[in-house]
């Protein structure tokens, strides 16, 4: 990883820090982004301290608006010469339905629409940096996941947090294989992932009544942060996974995903729905 530029999104906690520290220990050149200037100046310094690396600096991004992505995105094109990996990990759960500053369902706007309206904007960046790699944060909550797109935000068809957070993971696959798909030949290469079930503060967001059952039935299985970060490393730095594209990985393993996530028609509504969702034209968004 020496001399590799990688930018990661949710790096102030969790997989993302963690995955930050080590990726950082083996020499890449590290770009942190948070929302939370506080937050995100107190994991470049932890980042710092533990990999032992000065080459950590950071941009600030919330996801849950277009225009500080698309503000993120005119600074890293402004600043950086070259991007080698692009780790798409920024996300959470909603425990009420939220809409964003653009009127989109906060769920589905910060984990899907946000790395997909990121990466495009960052792909002609990623494609004269070739060979580059695209990792996406998904999860295996993406099996259970739906896609009704007359009724994407649950307007009509009643919000539950696991229905809003499982939509948007299988989101993620489907933007992933999709995208990997459009950058056939370009040598970068795009490939999603399931952590494990890690002991983050993802789980802070879920409601009152579940905590104790997660605190007690779950939290004894979770993997730590570190471990689940060593996964979103293995893609973003394994040598044997150079040139490999369209897979999606569960706790390290190369596994098939949902059956609704390998539907390439659906896949590809997908992109074009977030694609007018975001206002990029087919000019910016990769095409097929
Ligand atoms: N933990 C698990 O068991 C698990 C399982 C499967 C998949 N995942 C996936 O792993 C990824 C990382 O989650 P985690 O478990 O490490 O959770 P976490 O500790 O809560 O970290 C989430 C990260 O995303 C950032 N984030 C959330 N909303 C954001 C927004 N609107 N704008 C900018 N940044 C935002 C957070 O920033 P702040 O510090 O500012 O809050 C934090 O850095 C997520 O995509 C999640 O879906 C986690």
């Amino acid at each position: 990883m020496r001399g590799k530029t990688i930018l990661i999104t949710g790096a102030t906690n969790g997989i993302g820090l963690e995955a930050s520290v080590e990726l950082a220990r083996r020499g890449a050149r590290m770009f942190l982004v948070g929302r939370d200037p506080g937050r995100t100046a107190a994991a470049v310094e932890q980042v710092k301290a533990r990999s032992g690396s000065g080459e950590v600096s950071s941009f600030l991004c919330d996801f849950s608006s277009q225009a500080s992505i698309r503000a993120l995105a005119g600074e890293v094109l402004a600043k950086l010469d070259r991007l080698d990996v692009l780790i798409n990990n920024a996300g959470g759960v909603n425990k009420k339905r939220e809409l964003t500053v653009d009127g989109i369902e906060k769920t589905f706007a910060v984990n899907h629409l946000g790395y997909f309206l990121l990466t495009n904007l960052l792909l002609d960046l990623l494609k004269r940096s070739a060979p580059a790699r695209i990792v996406t944060v998904a999860s295996i909550g993406h099996r259970r996941g739906t896609l009704d797109f007359d009724d994407l935000g649950f307007e009509r068809g009643g919000y539950w947090i696991m229905k809003a957070y499982t939509r948007s993971k299988l989101a993620n696959v489907l933007f992933a294989n999709e995208l990997a798909r459009r950058l056939a030949g370009t040598g970068v290469t795009s490939n999603s992932l399931h952590p494990g079930s890690v002991a983050t503060n993802i789980w802070s967001g879920a409601p009152t009544w579940a905590k104790p059952v997660i605190q007690l039935l779950w939290r004894p299985f979770f993997l730590t942060a570190e471990q689940g970060g060593a996964f979103i490393v293995q893609l973003a730095a394994d040598p044997k996974l150079e040139g490999v594209t369209g897979k999606y990985f569960e706790t390290g393993k190369l596994v098939a995903p949902a059956p609704l996530a390998q539907d390439e028609a659906l896949a590809k509504k997908l992109w074009d729905v977030s694609a007018a969702m975001t206002g990029l034209t087919p000019a910016i968004a990769a095409q097929r």
